[in-house]
């Protein structure tokens, strides 16, 4: 398996997750979220088959989006004189592992990646993932060390906010 950045002459075969919206994305506009700066995305490739991809874009985690108890628990990994309402964040904006690949650790390899990228190889400031998780994903994400952002959202949502404190691996 090897790690790529989509580049705008790369040629697609076949790629589904099981999201039609993830599917498309990659095929028809993670392209020109490149060239317009909005977010780069990563495919790892086996045997020249896409087996999952994921984008990237910065964000930033922020008190108005959190609740109070969820920002006490942010607040508290940095001392008191660097106590924020807001900190820079990457954020996972699509990720999706291709159903030849599911289950067998692609997913929690692309987030120990992502980690540890944004841990030891930044080129900016960025103390958290962020993620809108899918509601069928919020397992996914809990089981690799991402919290709720607001508590609130767990019911009837589209999309959950989640993020992982990358504090936590310094
Ligand atoms: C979610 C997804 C990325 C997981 O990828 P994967 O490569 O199959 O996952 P892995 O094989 O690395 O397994 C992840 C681990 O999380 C666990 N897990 C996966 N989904 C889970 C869920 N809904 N609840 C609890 N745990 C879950 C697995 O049991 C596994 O545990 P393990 O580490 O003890 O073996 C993949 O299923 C996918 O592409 N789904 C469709 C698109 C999607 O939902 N993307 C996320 C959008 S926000």
């Amino acid at each position: 398996m090897r790690i790529i950045r989509l580049t705008s002459d790369y040629q697609f075969g076949s790629f589904d997750c099981g999201e039609s919206d993830l599917n498309d994305f990659l095929l028809a506009d993670a392209k020109e979220y490149a060239s317009k700066l909005l977010a780069v995305t990563y495919l790892i490739e086996s045997d020249g088959i896409i087996a999952a991809f994921f984008s990237l874009s910065n964000d930033r985690i922020s008190l108005a989006e959190s609740d109070k108890a969820t920002w006490r628990r942010i607040k508290n990994a940095f001392p008191h004189r660097k106590h924020r309402s807001d900190y820079p964040a990457v954020k996972i904006g699509r990720l999706g592992v291709d159903y030849r690949y599911k289950e067998q650790g692609l997913g929690n390899s692309i987030l120990d990646f992502v980690k540890k990228s944004f841990v030891t190889n930044n080129r900016t400031g960025c103390c958290f993932i962020t993620v809108d998780a899918l509601p069928s994903a919020v397992g996914f994400y809990e089981h690799n060390g991402f919290h709720l952002l607001r508590k609130s959202d767990r019911e009837n949502a589209e999309t959950i906010p989640m993020y992982f404190n990358l504090t936590r691996l310094v």
